[in-house]
């Protein structure tokens, strides 16, 4: 092949994407529109991988049944969303071992100060002083094993997780400086519209899956009368111009939320809502949230009737995933200097 051509091909590889959710709580409107809704169509473009991060969900307080039962759940959800097991590589990550082992690996990369300025670890630590735990702390790091195992390009995630990924991109710079190119360095990406969707009861709060607020956080399963409910409650103020500003969190809250679902900017969801008032206009972000979730639920529970079927799609997964992952651990090893037979 002539250098010309060798080029070309290069530029022609595919750019990997991966991403992950983590099995705490119950899913949210938020991380469908921060993060899942992109999920399935980005197979068209990248090769992607995708996985239900369950070793993150222990650094807080779970169940084991809990901890089975939200895995299931979030693993079906994926599929519910749109995401294609045979376009995709979708698993459970403690499928794969060589997350955990190359998370330790890692560590050693990683200055504590560095680890320490998460603003995720500062938040969690003081919402839950008695479980401040080395597992949250290093929580981070792990997140980082997971994306530079696949040599991933692209990290599509929501607001929240884009200081890890900058965290990812500092240990794979200094790791690849320390010895020799090593990891793809990755970029984190986030939506236009939706990269943080507020509560609906405390607009200024994130909508969380594990926070337990009940009124301000839309569930991706919700049914349509409980979707409705929370809308039709949701904190605005005692203006009555549907705009979005600094000093509505609530009204652009609602409007970005509308804007993500509908596929279309803040500005034109601002004109289609010109001359409503609030509760007409509540009501229809309502009606898009339900339209949207509908058939994601319908779907999800009809993949929840045979879970044997879900197991093997995740044995499938996980194997291919594996392949990937074990050939950049074994690279690792080696450049750290460990003795492999
Ligand atoms: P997690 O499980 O908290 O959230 C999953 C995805 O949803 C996004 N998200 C939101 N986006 C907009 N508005 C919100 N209110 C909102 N809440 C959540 C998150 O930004 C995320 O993209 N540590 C990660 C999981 C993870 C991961 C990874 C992600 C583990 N390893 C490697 C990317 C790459 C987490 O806890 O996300």
């Amino acid at each position: 092949m002539n250098e010309q051509v060798a080029l070309q091909v290069n530029s022609e590889k595919r750019k990997r994407v991966f991403s992950a959710i983590k099995p705490t709580g119950n899913p949210t409107l938020g991380n469908y529109l921060g993060a899942m809704k992109y999920w399935p169509r980005m197979c068209e473009t990248y090769d992607c991988l995708y996985a239900v991060a369950d070793l993150h969900a222990i650094t807080v307080a779970i169940k084991p049944k809990d901890l089975r039962e939200n895995s299931k759940r979030l693993f079906a959800l994926l599929l519910a969303v749109g995401i294609d097991p045979e376009k995709n590589i979708l698993f459970m990550q403690s499928h794969v071992t060589a997350h955990a082992e190359l998370g330790w690996l890692l560590n050693n990369y990683t200055m504590f100060g560095e680890a320490s300025r998460m603003t995720q670890f500062k938040d969690k630590s003081r919402k839950n002083p008695e479980n401040v735990n080395v597992g949250l702390f290093d929580y981070p790091v792990l997140m980082a094993a997971d994306i530079l195992l696949y040599q991933a390009d692209i990290v599509p995630v929501g607001e929240d997780q884009m200081q890890h990924v900058e965290l990812c991109r500092t240990v794979a710079n200094r790791f690849n400086n320390r010895y020799s190119p090593t990891f793809t360095v990755p970029v984190g990406k986030i939506p236009d519209y939706g990269a943080r969707i507020h509560s609906l009861s405390d607009p200024t709060a994130k909508m969380g899956k594990s926070e337990g607020d009940a009124d301000g956080a839309v569930l991706i399963l919700d049914r349509p009368e409980d979707i409705m409910r929370k809308f039709k409650r949701a904190v605005t103020d005692c203006d009555t111009k549907v705009h979005a500003c600094k000093d509505k969190p609530g009204i652009t809250n609602l409007l970005t939320i509308y804007a993500s679902l509908c596929d279309i900017s803040i500005d034109k969801a601002e004109r289609e809502f010109e001359n409503s008032d609030y509760a007409a206009f509540k009501l229809r972000v309502g009606e898009a949230a339900v339209e949207t979730l509908r058939p994601i639920r319908e779907k999800y529970e009809a993949l929840r009737k045979d879970d044997k079927a879900l197991g093997e799609i995740m044995k499938q997964g996980a194997e291919k995933a594996a392949r990937s992952a074990y050939r950049t651990l074994e690279k690792v090893y080696k450049k750290i200097g460990f003795v492999r037979v």
